[in-house]
């Protein structure tokens, strides 16, 4: 199974964007995260659309982009437009889960559905078919820096068993906390890409760091 690294540009230098990023591709990242906060959904408040494309205009990555805000189907058209690749949204977000996951693949983006620390996973199941990405939370969201959740681990394994139960190939993510010492027992667990923003940004170093959290997962135990 392949690892994804994704960088999220939350944590970085912004008024060193672009060595920021050169940086991150130098280290083999596969994704460039951006975390959208909107102030209601989560307290913080971050960047839109104008940033995206300022992103995409930086890098031939992929950006995987998360939305933690009320009404993600507001963003769904901007989004795409701007160049995201993935958009991924929490389901209390918004009324009508499938619809919007349906509009985002319209438009282009593979879909993704995240899930808080205190959401089901049972949720999932409702949806599978219409998934491109699950993306299970390890924090609460809203900032970058906080501790990786255990309880995280059980519910990768459950997400894994019930993607491949289903016969789903979306890819299952894992945002918050991820470091040298957690993504290994997430990657056993059965994640395959891997936000992280401290642990690649806040290192004097994030070419390498983005490298040596790709060599925690190196076999699947
Ligand atoms: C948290 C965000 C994360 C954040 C992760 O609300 O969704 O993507 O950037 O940051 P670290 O890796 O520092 O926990
Ligand atoms: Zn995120």
């Amino acid at each position: 199974m392949s690892v994804r690294i994704a960088p999220s540009v939350l944590s970085a230098a912004i008024e060193r964007l672009t060595d920021e990023i050169r940086a991150v591709e130098k280290g083999g990242a596969d994704w460039i995260h951006v975390d959208v906060m909107d102030g209601h959904f989560v307290p913080n408040l971050t960047f839109g659309a104008p940033m995206i494309s300022a992103l995409a205009r930086l890098t031939d990555l992929p950006l995987d982009v998360h939305l933690m805000v009320e009404q993600p189907e507001q963003y769904i058209q901007d989004f795409a437009q701007a160049g995201a690749a993935v958009f991924t949204f929490h389901p209390e977000a918004t009324v009508h889960v499938q619809r919007q996951l349906a509009a985002v693949r319209e438009h282009g983006m593979l879909a993704g559905l995240a899930l808080n620390p205190g959401t089901p996973l049972t949720l999932l199941e409702e949806v599978v078919d219409d998934v491109d990405l699950v993306l299970i939370m390890s924090v609460n969201p809203g900032y970058g820096g906080q501790a990786y959740i255990p309880a995280a681990t059980d519910k990768i394994r459950r997400c894994r068993a019930l993607l491949d139960a289903r016969g789903s190939r979306a890819t299952l993510e894992v945002d918050g906390g991820i470091t040298l010492e957690t993504i290994g027992t997430a990657w056993e667990a059965g994640a395959d890409a891997f936000v992280a923003g401290t642990a690649v940004f806040g290192t004097p170093d994030p070419a390498e760091a983005t490298r040596a959290l790709r060599r925690c997962c190196a076999v699947r135990v």
